[in-house]
């Protein structure tokens, strides 16, 4: 068993990304072709971190599915699925039973380049019963607002504080390194947050929490804009994810070269691209889509088997498996069409629209 086990957060109902977390809980969201959780198991992996625990909740069948016991990964992978929403530190308590020492507390969708073996190193030095990975952005106000001493000690947690009101810029990254004994200090059968119950709590019962500061890449996956954004850094390098900028996927191959495509790019296996398109730059194409001739593709991400029909434009958007666009269809800036949408030829969607069939 590996020292520093490891709680995925993976339970929330990724509303913020409707209508793409209609049809894939927000973990198994793609990011260049590859599930957010599978990149994420892989830099736990890559930390020496073997031993995971995912509290799941929110279509779970897609996780269990995907992950198994874990052991195609090298790792071992226990499932905790919540019946209903037990909270962030509830989903905690409730696989108390599997914990054995400290542990790792990820939510589940956060992309970033922290260093776990550093935070581990730290939290060593430290002490205390826990430490939180921070960073520091202009407007605390979507996120837990973190306020520490010199040396680190955290005096106030105050989640989503009113914009204007925030103590200070650094914010709860979404990383924890929690010792056992945290778990006694939530309360069993009923849904707690770790943000505003919990953490507050210790703090105030005197229990020391240090602040781990880095300036690391960091982005929370869970707004379409995030989403996005996420693309463009992966596609540029800055975040390293093994995609090296330039125009790559397993469907690049034959299309390296074509004058339409325009890097950065990443084309999945099975990706056809009329000649006489243009896709790129910032564009990912997932695994069987298609644009067909004289359509444009720029600063969007495709999932599986999406199809851009002749004279199409597609700006900035995310469209999720199985879509189509139809003949020269224009779908603007901002906008998310969820999985097996179908865009009328010549429909003008309009920027920032959400598109899908599900009915509630
Ligand atoms: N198992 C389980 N059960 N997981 C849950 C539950 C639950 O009841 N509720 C939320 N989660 C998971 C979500 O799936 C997500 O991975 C993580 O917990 C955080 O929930 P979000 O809904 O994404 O929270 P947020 O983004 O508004 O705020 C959180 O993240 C910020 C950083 O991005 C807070 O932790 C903030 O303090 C933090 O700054
Ligand atoms: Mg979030």
């Amino acid at each position: 068993m590996s020292e520093v086990q490891a709680i995925i957060l993976v339970g929330g109902e990724g509303t913020r990304l409707r209508p793409l977390t209609y049809g894939t809980p927000k973990p198994m969201v793609p990011i260049a072709g590859v599930p957010f959780l599978a990149r994420s198991m892989e830099r736990l992996y890559e930390a020496g971190i073997t031993d995971v625990i995912l509290a799941a909740g929110y279509m779970p069948k897609a996780i269990t599915d995907y992950f198994g016991d874990g052991s195609t990964l090298g790792m071992h992978v226990t499932y905790a699925i919540e019946e209903t929403p037990l909270g962030t530190a509830g989903a905690l308590k409730n696989v108390e039973e599997h914990v054995h020492g400290p542990f790792f507390v990820f939510n589940g969708d956060i992309l970033t380049s922290l260093d776990l073996p550093a935070m581990i190193e730290h939290h060593k030095r430290k002490g205390g019963v826990g430490m939180l990975h921070l960073i520091e952005v202009p407007d605390p106000s979507a996120f837990g607002c973190v306020v520490h001493d010199a040396d680190g000690a955290i005096s106030a947690f105050i989640e989503k504080p009113p914009p204007g009101t925030a103590p200070g810029n650094d914010i709860n990254a979404g990383t924890y390194l929690l010792e056992r004994e945290v778990l006694d200090a939530i309360p069993a059968g009923r849904p707690v947050s770790i943000e505003r119950e919990t953490f507050p709590q210790l703090i105030a019962s005197g229990k020391k929490l240090y602040a781990h500061v880095t300036g690391d890449y960091w982005i929370d996956l869970g707004r379409p804009e995030n989403y996005l954004a996420a693309h463009r850094d992966v596609l540029a390098g800055i975040m390293p994810l093994l995609v090296e900028p330039g125009v790559t996927g397993e469907g690049a191959a034959e299309l390296r070269d074509r004058r339409g495509i325009i890097a950065p790019v990443h084309l999945d296996a099975g990706t056809t691209i009329d000649p006489t398109a243009k896709v790129g730059p910032n564009v990912v194409l997932g695994r069987g889509c298609c644009v067909e001739a004289g359509a444009v593709v720029r600063e969007s991400v495709l999932w599986d088997d999406v199809l851009v029909g002749p004279q199409a434009t597609v700006e900035e958007a995310i469209l999720a498996s199985g879509v189509r666009v139809g003949k020269g269809a224009k779908v603007g800036a901002g906008s998310v069409v969820g999985h097996g949408y179908v865009v009328a030829n010549g429909a003008r969607v309009e920027p920032g629209s959400k598109l899908s069939d599900h009915q509630k």
